[in-house]
């Protein structure tokens, strides 16, 4: 089975396309290497990542590096670095393992990126000191045509919601997605083998007594103390999966271009909920200024933290959701959004002192004497308050948030409040499981 030509069309740039890229990392390599002579500094300007290795989509972003001397002191690499970027692009401060520029150029994308020049991986000094030896590797080891395979199947993961090792999509980045062309072939037996994938597949080799764990463990042929696919979620390798199933059954030009979703709307929102009777809970906070990658890991972690929160008060969690907006937004579906009027709260067991205390508070508070269970005093207390969101307000110290979220703007909102027009985007996010590949085309009116 191949891919129909007309989605191949749509996903591989033309040649005119691509001359005008290499026009552009052309001029700014130039600019770059003017700069660099202007400040009489002894580095190599070299175009990486997707574009050095013919395996770029249409609209991809320039990955200018910088590549300077091992002894170079790393101080001065990053304030040369961002300078020159600076200059040239005019962009904004971006942090991998240390900082580097990113802006527009002539309408791409374009990230510089200072690094060193080492001989082999063993001297890493930085991450990024990594990045010439991917492009040397897939430049010998992919031919043109595998190298189209990896377009195809970085535009699927792209449709699919897979395609991306940032926080918002924790899933497949695009060198990881040229190791898998290489390891299986072809688009079609990436699809096939992973269509049969399960949780803990380990591809290439390690070194010796070090494992790594992960939903899937990808060794990086350059430098096998490293997996790959450590952003990898485990539901973005599931999603990877079912979405492959999906595509080998019915295979459609939608799982590479999908119809962009609308929200739901507020009606179809009170629709869904009035048909199964749970609660809506929804939780927003000022948004901080970061960027926003940093801040999206941090969504992901106040999400957890909050869902912690609920269940450990007593709720139960059906599904879960957020958005960054003009401000923060969480949603959560829950079982029920009051708690009954009664608990049982379990004190100390007859025998320590502790336990004349409780009994002479909870003698007269209780909603009944205290009783013995398992060699433990308990009482039935009456629950005051009952509701989730005066519940969660009362443990927002609790909550396991962002480092740079700030938890005195947390407004809580009910089911009745969270109806609301502004909560369409997290609602639609919440209620509307359908994958990408499912929304179907509008209908030709
Ligand atoms: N890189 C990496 N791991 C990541 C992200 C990036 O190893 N999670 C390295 C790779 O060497 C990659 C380079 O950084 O080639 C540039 O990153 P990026 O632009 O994200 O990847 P590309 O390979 O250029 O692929 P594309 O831009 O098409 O996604
Ligand atoms: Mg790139």
């Amino acid at each position: 089975m191949t891919v129909d030509p007309s989605i191949l069309e749509r996903i591989i740039p033309s040649a005119e396309e691509k001359e005008r890229i290499n026009r552009v990392a052309d001029e700014i390599r130039e600019k770059a290497c003017q700069e660099l002579a202007r400040r009489n500094l002894d580095a190599e300007v070299r175009l990486m990542g997707s574009v050095a290795k013919g395996t770029y989509l249409c609209d991809p972003d320039l990955d200018i590096f910088l590549l300077f001397p091992p002894d170079f002191p790393s101080s001065r690499l990053e304030e040369e670095g961002l300078a020159i970027g600076d200059a040239i692009l005019k962009g904004e401060k971006m942090y991998a393992d240390h900082p580097y520029i990113r802006g527009i150029y002539q309408g791409l994308e374009v990230d510089m990126v200072p690094c060193y020049d080492i001989c082999d991986t063993s001297c890493l000094q930085s991450a990024v000191d990594r990045t010439p030896f991917h492009t040397r590797f897939i430049l010998e080891n992919l031919d043109e045509k595998m190298r189209d395979q990896a377009r195809v199947l970085k535009a699927f993961m792209k449709g699919v919601g897979t395609y991306g090792a940032e926080p918002q999509t924790r899933g497949f980045s695009g060198y990881l997605i040229e190791l898998l062309v290489w390891h299986y072939g072809s688009f079609q037996s990436v699809l096939e083998a992973a269509s049969k994938w399960k949780e803990g597949l380990v591809l290439g080799d390690g070194i010796k007594n070090q494992s790594m764990q992960g939903p899937l463990v990808v060794y990086d042929p350059v430098d096998r103390r490293r997996n790959v696919a450590s952003a990898v979620h485990v539901d973005t390798f599931a999603l990877f999966i079912t979405a492959a199933r999906a595509y080998l059954r019915h295979p459609s030009s939608l799982f590479f271009f999908p119809v962009p979703r609308t929200p739901l709307t507020m009606d179809e929102v009170k629709q869904r909920m009035d048909g199964r009777g749970s609660r809506l809970l929804t939780v927003s906070f000022s948004r901080p200024c970061i960027n926003h990658e940093n801040l999206e890991a941090q969504m992901w972690k106040a999400e957890e933290g909050l869902a912690k929160v609920l269940e450990s008060l007593g709720f139960h969690v059906l599904g879960s959701a957020h958005v960054v907006e003009d401000g923060l937004i969480f949603a959560f579906e829950l079982e029920d959004d009051v708690l009954p009027p009664v608990r049982l709260h379990v004190g100390p067991p007859v025998w320590v002192s502790e336990a004349e205390r409780f009994l002479h508070k909870w003698k007269e508070m209780g909603l009944d004497r205290p009783t013995i269970k398992n060699g433990r005093w308990q009482v039935m207390v009456a629950r005051d308050p009952r509701d989730a969101v005066s519940l969660l307000q009362g443990e927002k110290e609790r909550i396991s948030l962002g480092q740079n979220m700030d938890v005195e703007s947390m407004c809580v909102h009910g089911h009745q409040d969270s109806l609301q027009a502004d909560m369409a985007v997290v609602l639609s996010r919440l209620l509307d499981r359908r994958y990408p590949w499912e929304i179907p085309e509008p209908q030709a009116e």
